[in-house]
């Protein structure tokens, strides 16, 4: 792997094609849990549980992509696809790789895997305070079309949604 990331992190130049040119996006597997696991852990205030995500590896309709960077994961997406309704339950970048466009890449990637299965919309909920996951979400063309109130129990936070329709770029 060429990108040193602790030189690069110094610098403050870390590149996402680099990082996208070494690194492999794929299902995720079990041996990846703990590292996931500890993303999320850095992620959310009331992240999931090991057990959580072992019972979602075991549903059919749910599916969480891992972007590793030669075994180490930067990064994780999770959602549920229903006929044709992509639900994005979440989305995570390792601190240290964040606002180098490793979230897009991700994010854009698993929707358009989740294309390929027939996914046709998807959406999602997120925090209205949390101001990174609205800027990603915004970059990569979804709308706000709905809040829910005191969506998030452990803080009461409303949820905004937001939605985009899928379209392959190439039809
Ligand atoms: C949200 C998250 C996944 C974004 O990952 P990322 O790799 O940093 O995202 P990207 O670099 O692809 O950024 C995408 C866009 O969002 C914007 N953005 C990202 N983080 C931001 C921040 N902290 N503040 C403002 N804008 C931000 C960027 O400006 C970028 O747009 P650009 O083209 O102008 O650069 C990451 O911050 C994270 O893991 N947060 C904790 C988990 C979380 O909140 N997930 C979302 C809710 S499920």
């Amino acid at each position: 792997m060429s990108v040193d990331k602790n030189e690069t992190d110094e610098m403050g130049d870390l590149n996402s094609l680099d990082i996208i040119s070494e690194a492999t996006i794929r299902p995720m597997v079990k041996n990846d849990l703990m590292q996931v696991l500890e993303i999320e852990t850095n992620s959310f205030p009331t992240p999931w549980s090991l057990a959580l995500f072992q019972r979602e590896m075991e549903l059919d309709f749910s599916y969480i992509f891992v972007l590793d960077l030669d075994g180490e994961i930067i990064g994780y997406m999770n959602y549920w696809l229903s006929v044709g309704e992509v639900h994005i339950m979440s989305i995570a970048v390792k601190e240290s790789y964040r606002r180098v466009g490793i979230g897009s890449y991700i994010l854009q990637h698993s929707l358009d895997e989740a294309m390929l299965n027939g996914g046709i919309y998807a959406y999602l909920e997120v925090r209205v305070r949390n101001s990174a996951g609205l800027a990603l979400y915004r970059q990569n063309g979804f709308e706000l079309v709905g809040i829910r109130r005191g969506y998030y129990t452990d803080t009461k936070e409303d949820a905004l949604i937001m939605a985009k329709e899928l379209v392959p770029v190439c039809q």
